[in-house]
Order: structure tokens, then C-alpha cells, then sequence
């Protein structure tokens, strides 16, 4: 990182918000930092032990604030996008807390598909054509007088889950039923399906300026060849192999005018903003935004960090990010999800899990797991994010699968094409 080190903070305190596989991601980058000397996770898993004190408790605004004053922090980082959605940041601000995510307004670009939709088209962000609806019936009816396919969307949070791709009108009758089904506010968002590879571009954000870290492609659906439901996602690979001329686009057209069109509106963006793309032959355009570090993008794409992650959580909060201080690692990195048999209509809880020892440049991130006395067991859809760098992405696929072949989970679900769709083929050691 380009800074005077002598004039950062050291011996810093943070306390990180949720308990995921991206948590775990974000604990051991920081763990790694040196201006970090405590780190605290609220609720935090058992695969922290060692890293962070956990602490269990609401991820409410209250909670959270009063939390970070007990423990004295110096920083907080939210994982999260519900406590986003909630308000904690603004809470924090008001405690004088420094806070590293979107105000509750700003992750309306995550929380609101509706607005978010809304905020493209003011601002001329390249994007799907749409229409959302609040009510049922002019849904329906739009819907099903849609060419196919069409792209079902439930405007509100659903962890990754509230998407429909309809291959039929009847299948687009039922996902907009559905998102009314689940709650009488519902907002839907219907709009054109778009072809091309989708990869995710997650950017450090202080409000004004937009810096990018390594491109990355999650596998959203459970089974292998992009086919059934949908899921938090399934594995990922970084760096994704972005053109210089999309990279430059991606830049231009989406994350400065973000960062712009936020600014104008009175709502800054500060934190990690999640650019969903697909890259169309018309150039790339934005499936979706998200307020955070994607989950599992970011146990792909945080072990490649080498910039102290505390600092630049703390440059984005006080406004003074530029690029040159944030550095990755010239390697690539793979994720396998080890999802509970299931996954994800009724994962299966309580799996006793055994795990292999630590490897060097490999982790084993827990996204969903619980302690019963001394046994591990899962305890959530997606239990474990199996991740290895390597000075390629064939051989980081390679190890990471073969890492995960060493995990003992009965009736375990994995998806064994990760990177298929852009040639990779894992490189057995
Ligand atoms: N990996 C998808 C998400 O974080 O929303």
C-alpha cells in the first residue's frame, strides 16, 4: 500500500458484523493487516477461533452500536446486506463510530430492485429494459405478454434467492404469484433476459471514487450446467478475464456514474459496491447492484488482497481512497461451495463435519456451521467455502477440489464445474 506508515493508525480494534463465509473472509483479510490488533465478529462461527472473539448477539442498529461502544472499537464492518438495509451504518455515524458499508438510503441500490432500476435509468446505466409492479394483476398481465425469456424479479432482499429466469409464460404467471404470495407490499420487477458470460465487479467505494478489485464469476445455481433453483451461489472463480475495453467501460459507464448519480442524489456511496454484469454483445450492463461484498465472491477474492484491509476500510470511510492503495495479488483463486443435502428448499442441519488439516494458500471459510459439544455440524444451506490461490486458475481449481474431496460431510452437494464456463479445467496436482 502507498502510504506513510508512519502515520497509520495502529494497533487498531474492529469489529465485524455477521457470521458467514464472506465474514470469515473479511476476519481472516483483517487478520492479515497489520494496523489490526483485535478483531471482534458479532455473531462470528467456529471457524473464527483463533482469529476473532466472537460475540453473540442481534444485528440490529442498537445492538450493533452499543456493541462497538462496550468493545471501544475503532472500526466497524458490516457483511450483511440486511443490518445494511436496517440502518446500522447511520447508526454507528450517529454514535461517531467509524463505519465501513452504505448509509440505510445508499443500500436502497441493493434493498429496493425497484429503485435501484429506477436509479439506472435516470442516470443512463447500461441495463435490461424493465417494468415493476406493486400490485398482482397488472404484473400478470405484463408478464405474461412478455417475450420470452423473461427475468422475474422480487424487488425486496431474498438472500441471493428472489430470481426467476421463465423459459414460458406460465412459469412467469408463477414467480410474479409467488413474490405477491410472500408478503402483501410486495414489488416485482420484470424485465428482459440478457445473453452473455455474467461476472461480478466489486469495488472499494469512499463516496466519490470507485476502485475495482479483480473481476470473479459465481455459479448461481445448484446443479452443475447453470440448471435448477437458484442459491446464494455455488462456487466462484477470480480473476475473471475481463477485455481491457470492458474493464475501461465497466469503469466509466457503471461505477463512476454510480458514484456520481449517489453524490447528486444526497446519498454518497461509501463501502463495497456490487456490480452483478452481464457482458452483452452491446458491452457490459447491470444485472443487479448489491450494497457489500458478495458472498461467496469475496472468499475468492479477499485472499488475493494484499493492502491492510482495515486501512482501506478506513480511507473509503474518511472520503481519501485512491487507487493506488489498494493492491491484489497476482494469482487466481477458486472457490467450491459445499452446500447441506437439500440446499437450497430445506437444507439439512445438524451433518457432523470433518475437516482436513490446514494447507498452506487454502482456506476452509465456514458460511454455515454450528459446534454440538466438540463436533462440527452444519448448520445453514451453504456450510463451507472452499477456497485456494495459485499462480493459475486451473491449478487453484485443482486444489480447491481436491481439498474439498478431503472434507467429511454425508450427503454434501457440489457443483463440479466451476470455471467450465470459460474453458477452465481444475489441474490435478
Ligand atoms: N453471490 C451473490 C451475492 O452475493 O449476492
Amino acid at each position: 500500500m502507498n502510504q506513510d506508515p508512519i502515520s497509520k493508525p495502529q494497533a487498531l480494534s474492529v469489529l465485524v458484523v455477521g457470521g458467514g463465509g464472506r465474514e470469515h473472509a473479511i476476519v481472516e483479510a483483517l487478520s492479515r493487516a497489520s494496523s489490526v490488533s483485535d478483531i471482534i465478529c458479532t455473531p462470528g462461527n467456529p471457524g473464527m477461533h483463533g482469529m476473532a472473539r466472537c460475540i453473540a448477539g442481534p444485528q440490529t442498529p442498537q445492538a450493533v452500536t452499543a456493541l462497538a461502544q462496550a468493545q471501544g472499537v475503532h472500526l466497524v464492518i458490516v457483511g450483511p446486506e440486511a443490518p445494511l438495509a436496517a440502518g446500522v451504518i447511520d447508526a454507528l455515524q450517529a454514535a461517531g463510530i467509524p463505519a465501513f458499508g452504505p448509509t440505510q438510503a445508499a443500500a436502497r441500490l441493493e434493498g429496493d430492485k425497484a429503485w435501484s432500476k429506477a436509479f439506472m435509468k435516470r442516470h443512463h446505466i447500461p441495463t435490461a429494459r424493465y417494468q415493476s409492479f406493486a400490485a398482482l394483476e397488472p404484473a400478470l398481465a405484463y408478464a405474461q405478454t412478455h417475450p420470452l425469456p423473461v427475468v422475474v424479479k422480487d424487488a425486496g432482499l431474498r438472500a441471493g434467492k428472489g430470481v426467476t429466469i421463465c423459459h414460458t409464460h406460465a412459469q412467469a404467471a408463477q414467480a410474479v404469484h409467488d413474490i405477491f404470495a410472500q408478503a402483501e407490499d410486495a414489488q416485482v420487477v420484470i424485465e428482459a433476459f440478457m445473453q452473455g458470460q455474467e461476472c461480478t465487479v466489486l469495488a472499494f467505494c469512499d463516496g466519490v471514487r470507485a476502485v475495482p478489485m479483480p473481476a470473479a464469476q459465481d455459479h448461481k445455481t445448484i446443479h452443475e450446467g447453470d440448471t435448477g433453483p437458484m442459491t446464494g451461489g455455488m462456487g466462484v472463480i477470480c480473476p475473471f478475464p475481463l477485455s481491457h475495453t470492458d474493464l475501461q467501460r465497466i469503469q466509466t459507464d457503471i461505477l463512476d456514474v454510480v458514484m456520481r448519480g449517489m453524490a447528486s442524489e444526497g446519498i454518497p456511496y461509501v463501502g463495497v459496491l456490487y456490480a452483478g454484469l452481464m457482458l452483452t454483445a452491446d458491452g457490459p450492463q447491470v444485472v443487479e447492484f448489491n450494497a457489500r461484498f458478495g458472498d461467496p465472491e469475496a472468499e475468492a477474492v479477499l485472499p488475493l488482497l494484499q493492502s491492510d484491509l482495515a486501512q482501506l476500510a478506513l480511507a473509503c470511510v474518511g472520503g481519501q481512497l485512491s487507487a493506488d492503495m489498494v493492491e491484489f495479488a497476482p494469482q487466481a483463486s477458486a472457490v467450491i461451495i459445499l452446500a447441506a443435502p437439500g440446499y437450497p428448499a430445506e437444507p439439512q442441519k445438524g451433518i457432523p463435519l470433518t475437516l482436513p488439516v490446514a494447507q498452506p494458500d487454502s482456506h476452509i471459510f465456514h458460511a454455515g456451521t454450528a459446534l454440538q459439544g466438540e463436533q462440527l455440524v452444519s448448520q445453514g444451506g451453504r456450510v463451507l467455502a472452499v477456497q485456494a490461490t495459485a499462480p493459475t486458475l486451473n491449478a487453484a481449481l485443482g486444489r480447491a477440489y481436491d481439498l474439498a474431496a478431503q472434507v467429511g460431510f454425508a450427503g454434501a452437494q457440489m457443483r463440479r464445474d466451476i470455471g467450465a464456463r470459460i474453458g477452465a479445467v481444475p489441474q490435478v496436482q
